[in-house]
């Protein structure tokens, strides 16, 4: 079975002092560092880009969970690669079918990270349902993508169990992360769906006890969760 893992999201940190900011989480005991990468076209929000993946990947040693909101992923991939992202996932609905979609994914991975596909609340994951063998991580976004602090949309779980059964079916070792509004008590819906990865932005660097509260997504979590 695998192990709960959390991913605080850097969006939310203090970029003054952002290596002091993801050291701490790590001390804390995130397993992840999540950056969310946004161009201000895919998403209605301008934030960093592999400048900034590059920095944060020389101040921690776990690994970095790249989530890229852009519109065109193709274009940019390979630079978030270069920069250091161990796990790359970008948008399915920000290509225009599933070919695409398979080409990035080997792309990714002939790249050397992990690769991954995100698809936002309103979206289908029949956008990449098929090419499940190939994923290494689908992140179910549980707010639209584009700004931390949203709340947390119950319904997208329906697509996390849907997920996890076809994983479970196909006899294939997928990360189901949850994206958007997870706390200490949404991380437990999370979990019962079948998600192993839990993003926490807000819940985790807009307090001022980051253990805390990645205890409390944690056991959370763990109070729930079904494995694989
Ligand atoms: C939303 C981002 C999320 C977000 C999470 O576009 O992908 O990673 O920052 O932040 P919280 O946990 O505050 O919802
Ligand atoms: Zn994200």
């Amino acid at each position: 079975m695998k192990k709960i893992e959390i991913a605080p999201s850097i969006l939310s940190a203090d970029f003054r002092i952002l290596e002091r900011e993801v050291k701490a989480a790590q001390d804390a005991g995130a397993d992840r560092i999540h950056c969310d990468v946004m161009d201000g076209r895919f998403v209605p929000n301008i934030s960093f880009g592999p400048l900034v993946v590059e920095a944060v990947k020389k101040c921690v040693s776990i690994p970095l969970d790249v989530h890229i909101m852009i519109s065109d992923p193709v274009k940019y991939a390979a630079d978030f690669c270069s920069a250091g992202a161990d796990v790359l996932c970008f948008h399915a609905e920000a290509l225009n079918n599933v070919n695409e979609i398979k080409t990035l994914l080997n792309d990714i991975r002939s790249k050397g990270a992990r690769p991954g596909v995100a698809v936002n609340p309103d979206k289908s994951i029949d956008l990449f349902m098929s090419e499940l063998a190939s994923i290494d991580q689908v992140v179910i976004m549980s707010v639209y993508a584009g700004f931390g602090g949203q709340k947390f949309i119950v319904d997208t779980m329906e697509k996390v169990r849907a997920v996890r059964s076809a994983a479970v079916k196909q006899n294939l070792d997928i990360d189901i992360e949850v994206d958007g509004g997870v706390n200490g008590e949404t991380a437990e819906l999370c979990a019962k769906a079948g998600a192993n990865v839990l993003v926490a932005g807000s819940f985790v660097f807009g307090s001022g006890d980051y253990a805390g509260r990645i205890n409390a997504v944690r056991e959370s979590a763990n109070k729930a969760y079904i494995g694989d």
